[in-house]
This record gives structure tokens, sequence and C-alpha cells, in this order.
């Protein structure tokens, strides 16, 4: 290759690189690269003695006129990234200072949020999964596969919302029961949080939208103990004290027996208030024994395996758990409400 062509390969090359830098030091390696004591250019000059003495006048000037080129355009892009601000920001964000004091207010959980994730450290520290399941259903998620069959009167139960498709939004997280059974069978531990949805009238206790963590424990021989025990656990680990407690039995079609927990509640301390429909009982945690129907459709042999299922109201155990006396406030998105529970 003659020097001219060099010459132009090298300014080709070059002109692609000088497109990519993006700061003043990737343009300094650059003329470093070509200009340097080292650099290609300079390579270039030193190759002008081997040019025979008739080429040498033009060959000189080839070179030369890169070497400018080079250099005009290296000034230029390094006057550019600097008027930029570019590297005056990098500047300025660096070093990183982890102890800086910020200026202005700090965000903060919402206080579901820092409830579910209580209870998900809660059940992962006794081996339970923690688990994700879309807001949107079909209908056999939702009732069929938990032994609700279409027209039967346990649908009441549950002002569900359709969608134009067909499709329901979930209206209790045990929708998800048969998706989990069938991704991991038996044995299993997992709890699933999720926001769930009733067309229900709103008022203190209630709310149209509300959470709930559900759990699952499937295995051989798992008992009515064996509920009652975590149950327990999982709320004197919540309140940090022994809370009252009562179970009173309670109808769902997935499960048998099926129970309602209800806790003291902790807002009157059980004399009656409107935030437990003046009962002096908040209904938290219904469950009970997963019914043998549910553990088939599910893929799990009911002779042989056993388990229990509940329900976990999360909004509920927000109210109880921060006092806080009103359902309505949750989603209310009254930042000066909500940003006082920073942490639990
Ligand atoms: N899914 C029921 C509800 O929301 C609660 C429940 C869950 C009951 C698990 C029993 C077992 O109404």
């Amino acid at each position: 290759m003659g020097m001219a062509d060099q010459a132009s390969a090298l300014q080709r090359e070059f002109v692609e690189q000088l497109l990519l830098a993006s700061d003043t030091d990737a343009v300094e390696s650059l003329r470093v690269e070509y200009l340097g004591k080292k650099g290609k250019v300079t390579a270039l000059m030193a190759d002008l003695r081997l040019v025979p003495p008739e080429e040498k006048k033009e060959a000189g000037t080839v070179v030369n006129n890169l070497k400018n080129t080079i250099q005009d355009r290296l000034k230029e892009k390094a006057e550019e990234l600097s008027a930029s601000g570019y590297d005056r920001l990098v500047e300025e964000s660096m070093p990183y200072e982890p102890s800086m004091l910020i200026s202005g207010e700090l965000g903060s959980f919402h206080p579901v949020t820092l409830v579910q994730r209580m209870c998900e450290e809660i059940f992962r520290s006794m081996g339970f999964t923690i688990e994700d399941y879309p807001e949107i259903v079909d209908d056999f998620h939702c009732f069929q596969a938990l032994n609700i069959p279409e027209f039967h009167p346990a649908r009441d139960m549950q002002d569900t919302y359709y969608l134009n498709n067909g499709q329901v939004l979930k209206t209790h997280t045990s929708a998800a029961q048969n998706s989990i059974m069938r991704k991991y069978g038996s044995p299993l531990r997992a709890v699933f949080p999720s926001r769930c949805f009733r067309n229900e009238a709103i008022d203190a206790s209630h709310e149209n939208t509300f959470f709930q963590m559900e759990g699952m424990m499937i295995d051989k021989d798992i008992s009515i103990s064996n509920l009652i025990y975590f149950m327990k656990t999982m709320l004197s680990e919540v309140f940090g004290r022994d809370v009252v407690v009562r179970l009173r039995p309670g109808f769902f079609p997935f499960v048998e027996p099926g129970f309602e927990l209800d806790i003291h509640c902790l807002i009157c301390g059980g004399t009656g208030c409107p935030s437990c429909k003046h009962s002096g009982w908040v209904e938290l945690c219904p469950c009970g024994m997963i019914h043998p129907k549910v553990l088939e459709y599910g893929g799990i042999d009911p002779e042989e395996n056993s388990g229990f299922a509940f329900g976990l109201g999360l909004t509920r155990l927000a109210m109880m758990k921060f006092g806080i006396r009103d359902i309505r406030v949750f989603n209310s998105c009254n930042l000066k409400a909500l940003s006082q529970f920073v942490s639990i």
C-alpha cells in the first residue's frame, strides 16, 4: 500500500473512533494513539525515509496533512465536549459521597407494603417461598378450581368485577392456589400476596381494592394443629406481643373444615368501634384445611397428602398494626397520612 492509501485508511479509522469518543479522556487517548511517540501517524512519518526520493515530497505533504487534520479534529472535539458541560457534570457528580446529607423530604413505604414485607420475612424464615400471580385471572382459577362451580351460591359471597372478555379481577388470592400446586406439587410451602378487588360499598372497614396474603402448606400428614401453630407464630411475630384470638367455624367451599380467625380489635381494645363494626373483633385470617377436590384439581393426590390454606387480610393487618382507624386512608393517596409509617 502506498503512503497516500495508508494515510487515508488511517484517517477513516480515526474519524470513526473520534465519533465514539464521549469525554475528554477518550479524546486524549486518541491523541496518544495517533500522534504520540509510538502513535500511528508518528510511525507513518518515520516510514517516510523508506520512500524513494522522487516521491518523498508528495508523500511528506500527505502525511503532514493527515497530522494537521487529526490535530485540528481532536482540538475541536475537546472544545465541543467541554462546552457541552459534560466533563463538568461528570466531575461534579463524582466522587459519589454516600454520607452526604440530602436536602428535602425522604420517601416512605406504603403501610401495606411494610406489613407485607414483614409477613414475607416471617414466612420465608419458616421455609415458605414467595410467589407472584396476576391480578386478572380467569373464572376457572378464581372459582371452579376452588370448588365453586358456576351458579354456586358461594359466588355471591364475592361481588366480582367481570371484564368484557370473561376474565375477572382477582377477588381473592386463593385464585393462585391451583397454579402454585401445579408448579410445585407436594410438598409445598408458599405465600402469595396480591391486591384483590370486590365490588363492595366502601366504608371505614370495607374497600373495593385491598390486599391479602394467601398461604399454603401441603405435605403428608398436615393437620389443623400445623395450621394453628403457623397462624399463632405469625401473629405473635407481627404484633410483637400476645394478641387475643378466637377461631370460629367459617364456610369456604375450598376448605374443609374452614375457620375464621379473629383478633381482638387493637384500636378499641375490644370494646367496639367503627373499625371493628362495633363487635370488638376483627376478621383477620380466614383459613382451613384444603378441600380434597381442590388438591385434586391442583394435580395432588388427596389420599396421600393434606394441607392448610389461609387468606391473611394484609390491609386489615396494617390497620391493626399501625392503629389506622379508617380503611379508606390506604387508597387515598394522602401523603400526609401515609408517609408517617417509615418502618415497623
Ligand atoms: N379466599 C378467601 C376469601 O378471601 C379466604 C380464605 C383463604 C379462606 C384460604 C380459607 C382459606 O374470602
